[in-house]
């Protein structure tokens, strides 16, 4: 997918402004879903692209995953491959992965561990953990090539309560001050030195992305996950969303149950002891904060019928022994992942495309469906007037 501005069908252009529109207008009494052929269709997928994606602030990570100088992650996200790395001056920074020579990518989407430099598997081209070019084989002869001119390009990346999210708008506003007012709470998130990442997860759903951040809510999990998700966090403990929601986010709480499955030592600092809160970084950054464990789900789409799922739980090194990896962190992650994905991905994604299908009427534990909707909904139309 290009990034370039894309020519859309006047008419399908009208009926999407229209349904925006119409669904921005929405009261909290009136909550509903889009309509159906948002969900799949590649002009809104182009849109959404140009507008937000290419526009917002992304969760990708935890500085827990790059320590130390040369600890990096890969991935692609939309066209563009990127390595999160942590310098030798110790700034963690976004740079592309793509070779300055002939294009080749240094390292592969998914691939991590720690390095001293990223040196190409085509022709040896070498760059440091800052980008810039350390060496290139036989062009020391070519006169018009300098090695201190070649650098890997550099992506916007801000660091907010130890959560890594990137921005491939160079003109975005800062992250910071948009999530200011949840920035306390949040602060979970800053784990001690010593805690390790673990659970890593990563696959791709046949879906489109509004049905996986849609299913942020917990009015599923009586239902789909009865012995995993609902045993911590149960749908009929609903608590409420957060009142005072800003532009860019929205969270939602519910009671944890006394005998609910333990995950680890208690959090540090999470101040609601007994309370799952689940808050969404528009357009779909996941953090999930339980009494006894830390998670992040950066996801992201791949195309209108695509997305990436990814998952990170944060632990005391303690915790993390072969047997709580194996029957929580292993099982659990990817046993609720895969309840989620026989809903979402099976069910949703298909049945949306019935002809006779209209938007549907949600409950009151499903605000956030109108919430993240209707930002988006404002990103796109404030964007193309
Ligand atoms: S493409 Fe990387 S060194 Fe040639
Ligand atoms: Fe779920």
């Amino acid at each position: 997918m290009n990034q370039m501005t894309p020519i859309h069908d006047a008419g399908e252009l009208r009926k999407i402004v229209n349904s925006l529109t119409e669904f921005s207008k929405l009261t909290l009494e009136e909550i509903k879903t889009l309509d159906p052929y948002l969900y799949y269709s590649p002009t809104m997928f182009e849109l959404e692209v140009e507008h937000l994606w290419s526009k917002e602030w992304i969760l990708v990570g935890h500085v827990a995953q790059v320590k130390k100088p040369g600890d990096y992650f890969a991935f692609d996200f939309l066209s563009e491959p990127m390595i999160i790395v942590r310098g030798k001056d110790m700034r963690i920074r976004a740079v592309s992965s793509v070779c300055q020579h002939r294009f080749m990518p240094l390292v592969r989407h998914n691939d991590r561990g720690s390095v001293s430099r990223f040196t190409c598997p085509y022709h040896l081209w070498s760059f440091g953990l800052d980008g810039q070019l350390l060496g290139a084989t036989y062009m020391e002869e070519h006169k018009c090539f300098n090695r201190k001119d070649v650098k890997l390009p550099e992506y916007r990346l801000e660091v907010w309560n130890d959560l890594i999210f990137i921005n491939l708008d160079d003109e975005a506003a800062p992250l910071a001050p948009r999530l200011k007012p949840i920035e306390q709470r949040m602060s979970v998130f800053k784990v001690p030195d010593n805690y390790v990442t673990c659970q890593h997860h990563d696959d791709v759903w046949d879906v489109n992305w509004k049905f996986v951040v849609e299913n942020n809510e917990n009015y599923h999990s009586s239902a789909i996950h009865p012995n995993t998700v609902n045993l911590g966090s149960p749908t009929h403990m609903y608590r409420a969303d957060l009142a005072e929601h800003g532009e860019g986010y929205c969270s939602a709480f519910w009671g944890a149950p006394a005998d609910r499955p333990r995950a680890g030592r208690p959090v540090p600092g999470y101040a609601g002891e007994e309370v799952l809160e689940l808050c969404t970084v528009f357009p779909m950054g996941t953090l999930s904060v339980m009494p006894d464990s830390v998670s992040i789900y950066p996801y992201w789409p791949i195309s209108a019928e695509k997305t990436r799922i990814t998952a990170l739980a944060l632990s005391h090194p303690d915790d993390v022994n072969q047997e709580w990896e194996e029957d929580h962190s292993k099982s659990f992650i990817n046993t609720f992942l895969a309840e989620d994905y026989s809903a979402v991905g099976g069910g949703l994604q298909w049945a949306v495309k019935s002809k006779k299908q209209k938007a549907g009427m949600c409950s009151n534990q499903e605000e956030m469906v109108l919430r993240v909707h209707q930002h988006s909904a404002k990103v796109i139309l404030d964007a193309i007037g």
